[in-house]
């Protein structure tokens, strides 16, 4: 499918994700293989180029990853990468050795610029260094091209075999003329054109798809996020009518986001769209339950049990489409792709239904790239920029017993919110924000009336992996503005605060 590939072998590094979309961001489809695959798997791919990832291993550890010497017989370009030149330089009898200085952090690098990777970056440029061990003495064949002040060998290469070694990291931002080493390597080392697009990725799958499908139908199950939307549009592309999606609507997302989302698919694409609407059934199985992690399972089991009773009556004969991305596939440093991590995207099968295969379309892309498909496809850009949005959606910002009034309340406020943000800018600059309601009655006073109603807790928050993240600043006037609005627009509100909490020690969500 893809006629010139990058393969990222995988010793475990924290950036390796990062290596694989920086390649791609070069116009070069790349892909992350384990350290665990044997070379002539890894030949038989035809990769235009072999970059070797950092990792936390020391070549020393008779346990860590090593790799055949054979993978430098092939005649590919390889690039190591941190401990990927170490390896290099151990594999190929150079001197690697325990550095008496570590080096950490963001370190002035002197490089040669006849080197190929480095000819238009600066002689002195900022790196990104994360490491103990060091390259003491280059292998035969080899030639040092940078330095720092505590690593005499901060790159080398053999350029009669194209082999090159950076000790610092390209991938990360941090390196400031990264992105021009890492297209050197793979334009100019490996001879890649970079001319991969997303349009490229759109046909070729798109006529995979059909040929895979054949005349039978496929079922996939929509939530209104980006992974499940983006493969449904590509799908429909593919095989129009004979993709079903079936969206179960529990009554718990945003306000009119099943509408939404309903209007979208049916207006711009060709397919079949079983929408379900279970909030009362929902409800009924929720109705005196407060314990947030009961919560989230009678949800999530009782999605599934109304997806899998539709499935199973009328659409189990085809195939079975899910929108797993590429992230969700790989558990960085097991080097093992085949093991999937639980996630949302991947649902577990009933063991009475048969389909004739599953089908991942989306399951090589990064999240960036699936929303450029998205735009590509003409999904709506809130659809394709839709913030995450937790399985349980509204039902774990309801604290405490889930109501039908407590839901609309809670939809309105947010509402007001969505609004404003979307007025005043600040919507994209926000990872996610919403509102809460926590169940807490306060007392008010509205013209000459005392009143005693709802509490309104809003919450924003900036962050780039959602493991910590950080409340927004919002301006003053802009949250002025909010809380005037929730309490003049939505009965059963008399005040509205914001969290202050970052994560940790908070977490995103209430529940
Ligand atoms: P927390 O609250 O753990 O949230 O700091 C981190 C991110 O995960 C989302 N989240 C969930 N997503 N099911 C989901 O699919 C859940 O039960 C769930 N709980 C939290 C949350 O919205 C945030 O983006």
């Amino acid at each position: 499918m893809n006629k010139e590939l990058i393969i990222v072998l995988d010793f475990g590094g924290q950036y390796n994700q990062l290596i694989a979309r920086r390649v791609r961001e070069c116009g070069v489809y790349a892909e992350i293989h384990p350290y665990t695959e044997d070379v002539d798997t890894i030949a038989a791919l035809a990769p235009k180029g072999i970059i070797f990832t950092g990792g936390p291993n020391s070549v020393f550890d008779p346990k860590s990853p090593h790799y055949s010497r054979e993978i430098f017989k092939l005649g590919i370009p390889i690039l190591g990468i941190c401990y990927g030149a170490q390896l290099m330089a151990y594999e190929l009898d150079g001197e690697v050795a325990t550095a008496p200085v570590s080096e950490y952090g963001h370190t002035q690098v002197k490089v040669d610029k006849r080197s190929v990777l480095f000819t238009d970056v600066e002689e002195e440029t900022t790196a990104w260094m994360s490491h103990t061990d060091y390259i003491k003495r280059a292998p035969e064949g080899f030639k040092v091209t940078a330095s720092t002040a505590n690593c005499p060998v901060a790159a080398m290469e053999d350029s009669s075999r194209a082999f090159y070694a950076v000790q610092f990291h390209p991938e990360v931002r941090h390196t400031k003329e990264g992105m021009k080493i890492l297209r050197h390597f793979v334009i100019d080392v490996c001879g890649c054109s970079g001319d991969w697009k997303m349009d490229d990725f759109i046909e070729s799958t798109v006529r995979a798809l059909r040929e895979e499908i054949g005349s039978d139908g496929v079922v996939l199950g929509l939530s209104g996020g980006v992974d499940s939307s983006v493969a449904a549009a590509l799908l429909s592309r593919a095989v129009g009518k004979q993709l079903t999606c079936v969206f179960v609507d529990q009554g718990l997302m945003r306000k009119d986001e099943g509408d939404e989302v309903e209007a979208a698919f049916k207006g711009l694409f060709d397919m079949n769209f079983v929408r379900v609407n279970c909030q009362e059934e929902f409800l009924t199985a929720l109705k005196g339950v407060t314990d947030p992690e009961d919560k989230r399972h009678i949800i999530g089991s009782r999605f599934y049990e109304v997806f899998w009773d539709i499935v199973r009556e009328k659409y189990s004969d085809g195939y079975f489409a899910q929108g797993t991305i590429y992230p969700d596939r790989i558990e960085s440093g097991k080097g093992d792709a085949a093991k999937i991590k639980t996630h949302h995207n991947q649902v577990a099968m009933p063991g009475d239904i048969t389909f004739k295969g599953v089908i991942e379309p989306l399951k090589d892309l990064f999240k960036d790239e699936v929303r450029e498909v998205g735009e590509k496809l003409g999904l709506p850009h809130s659809l394709v920029w839709r913030q995450p949005f937790p399985g349980p959606g509204l039902g774990v910002r309801v604290i405490g017993e889930i109501t039908a009034e407590k839901v609309k309340i809670l939809q309105e406020a947010d509402a007001v919110l969505r609004d404003e943000m979307k007025k005043c800018g600040y919507e994209e600059q926000m990872a996610q924000f919403f509102a809460v309601l926590p169940g807490v009655h306060t007392v008010g006073v509205m013209g000459d009336h005392r009143t005693y109603d709802e509490l309104v807790a809003i919450r924003a928050v900036t962050t780039d992996d959602f493991m910590t993240a950080e409340w927004a600043r919002i301006p003053y006037d802009i949250l002025t503005r909010v809380s005037n609005r929730i309490i003049n627009e939505v009965d059963h509100v008399n005040r509205v605060v914001y969290d202050i909490t970052s994560k940790p020690p908070g977490t995103v969500e209430w529940e």
